[in-house]
């Protein structure tokens, strides 16, 4: 295709600027200077915004053959399982590191072009598909996983073997008042982190009185430890479009995204076959299911790599072309979210919960959780244990449970040490707090959250100041820059976590770092800021003998010259 005709193609659409930069990238394998010249004038975007925009994410290239050279994670759990190894031997074919790419449960991820191939050596990689949730160890009703198992499910015949669909038209014969009561009756929250009660937020935008609304997708994942949506989209796709369709018909969208993070290539295909076979059955377009006036449409907008981009007031910014910053709040999205327009932001699972509760109701739902709690959460184990994976439990079930019982404990010989909480940026839990169960009350009186649900776990040969250090240089990293607490806060906690800043004593590091800690939580914009200091505090609180032991030697050793496999020895 020519410059003209991928502009001309795109220009008239909703949230053009992605998918013209991609169709570039694709074509070229590179984003060359007259690419990005030409998309400035075709979508008539400033030059220097847009080279701001085009560079702020972590996978366009600017450099020929950039799109088919090796990008090898190296995150907090690939580090463990020797992504810095394969980086090292990937170089001489221009390989660069990646942030966790949201395959923990896997070998170590490389992506060439749009392929993602795992493996424990340069030597040996392959592509492998999603690995399936294991059968539930525990016997506890699932919700999410509750048919992901079955052969075939991922087609549109598989799911509606087992009752697929059958909540939409139930929905669809009653009114979608009565809809937005039954996700309210259900206490189904946020499964993307924030936990916000879902009902409340489909029933303001279903209130909010501009059109057209939009049902948006968070389909971002980019929390390191965190690799749930992947397994639901890959495997049950059409339980996402049916939660996406349930949404449209409660609030009045006709139009749907998913916003799809940029390392699940194959991810984009399962989606897109599962949207036309939908699509050819009258369950996406005009009067759905022979619903007058009922007409709803989905899209995938593939992103280009920035964990920011997960926050949903940046994923918006960066579905309209903008550069992708997270947005003052006030207004919030279900007012003013995509082209300023009332929009549902919701992560996958919560979606995919949605329509197995329109199949089987509120009260169900809430029964799956133990004592008060309602439903269920699907938590993404990776890092020094045995059976790493996806795991459904019950709100409230004992985290030494699912460790110990469903995932095998650590490996022989080993205990375990340490594990994070809501990916990173819940910071560590240790020592008594292993025993918390988990649900939000709990957790959060541990001063950690749950989350989107990623834990990492840590054995006792595990430096938990490396581990640390790695977690806060991830923050570093992907800080947006939009505020100055987070932007140089971040850099501030991961020198001091690497034995820089000078001479300290253990109480003059601790005030330095509460200091920066309790700065950044209380002036930062958004959640990456105010989260990242918890990984600080909690090394303190369950490991200051190691934080110690690391001041005393800073001159002698520090993370930043850690061996190769990330681990101090
Ligand atoms: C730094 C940051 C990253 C986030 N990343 C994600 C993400 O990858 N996926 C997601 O669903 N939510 C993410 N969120 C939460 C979203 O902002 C938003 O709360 C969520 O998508 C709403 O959907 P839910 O109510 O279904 O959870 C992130 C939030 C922050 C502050
Ligand atoms: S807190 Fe960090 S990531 Fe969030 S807006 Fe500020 S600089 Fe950006
Ligand atoms: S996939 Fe490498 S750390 Fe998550």
């Amino acid at each position: 295709m020519t410059d003209a005709e991928i502009i001309d193609h795109w220009k008239g659409q909703d949230a053009p600027l992605l998918p013209v930069l991609h169709a570039f990238y694709d074509r070229d394998g590179y984003l060359s200077d007259d690419a990005i010249r030409a998309v400035s004038a075709g979508l008539r975007i400033p030059l220097a915004e847009l080279f701001g925009t085009v560079t702020f994410y972590h996978h366009f290239s600017r450099e020929q053959g950039g799109k088919s050279a090796p990008r090898v994670c190296t995150g907090n759990v690939c580090c463990l399982n020797g992504g810095k190894e394969i980086l090292e031997a990937l170089k001489p074919e221009g390989a660069r590191p990646m942030p966790c790419s949201g395959r923990c449960d896997d070998m170590v991820p490389v992506i060439r072009g749009d392929e993602v191939f795992v493996g424990p050596h340069a030597g040996s990689l392959q592509r492998r598909a999603t690995p399936l949730p294991a059968p539930n160890p525990g016997g506890s009703e699932e919700c999410v996983f509750r048919h992901i198992r079955e052969e075939g499910r991922h087609t549109l015949g598989g799911y509606r073997d087992s009752g697929g669909y059958t909540g939409l038209e139930e929905a669809l014969a009653s009114t979608p008042e009565a809809l937005v009561e039954l996700i309210s009756d259900s206490e189904l929250a946020g499964r993307g982190g924030a936990g916000f009660p879902t009902g409340v937020k489909w029933k303001a935008v279903a209130d909010a009185p501009r059109q057209p609304k939009s049902i948006v997708c968070n389909a971002d994942e980019g929390e390191p430890g965190c690799f749930k949506d992947r397994a639901i989209m890959d495997h049950d796709p059409h339980a996402l479009l049916e939660g996406m369709i349930l949404a449209a018909y409660a609030t009045g969208a006709p139009r749907g995204f998913i916003y799809l993070r940029y390392e699940y290539p194959e991810t984009e295909g399962l989606l897109q076959q599962a949207i036309d076979e939908a699509s050819a059955s009258n369950l996406l377009g005009e009067n759905i299911l022979g619903k007058s006036g009922f007409n709803f449409t989905i899209r995938v907008i593939r992103g280009a790599g920035a964990y920011i981009c997960g926050e949903e007031g940046s994923l918006l910014n960066s579905m309209e072309g903008k550069h992708p910053f997270p947005r003052n709040r006030p207004p919030f999205p279900v007012t003013h979210g995509f082209e300023d327009l009332p929009t549902v932001v919701n992560n996958v699972e919560t979606l995919a919960s949605a329509s197995q509760i329109a199949r089987k109701g509120a009260a169900w739902y809430r029964d799956l959780g133990l004592g008060d709690h309602a439903g269920t959460k699907v938590i993404s184990l990776s890092g020094d244990i045995r059976r790493p994976g996806n795991y459904e439990v019950p709100f409230g079930f004992p985290l030494r449970t699912l460790l110990h019982e469903w995932a095998g404990g650590p490996r022989e010989g080993r205990a375990i040490q340490a594990v994070t909480m809501a990916g990173l940026s819940g910071g560590f839990l240790a020592g008594e707090d292993l025993e918390v169960t988990l649900d939000e009350p709990c957790i959060r009186g541990k001063g950690s959250f749950l989350g989107a649900g990623g834990i990492i776990v840590f054995d006792d040969s595990r430096d938990m100041v490396q581990a640390a250090h790695d977690a806060m240089s991830f923050f570093a990293h992907e800080s947006c820059g939009k505020c100055f607490p987070c932007r140089i806060g971040t850099q501030r906690l991961t020198e001091r976590l690497n034995g820089g800043g000078g001479e300290f004593s253990l109480e003059g590091w601790k005030d330095e770092v509460e200091d920066i800690g309790s700065v950044m939580k209380a002036t930062s914009a958004c959640g990456l800021g105010m989260a990242a200091p918890l990984v600080t505090e909690s090394l303190l609180r369950y490991f200051p003998e190691a934080v110690e032991r690391r001041i005393s030697s800073s001159g002698e050793a520090s993370p930043g010259q850690a061996t190769s496999s990330g681990v101090m020895e």
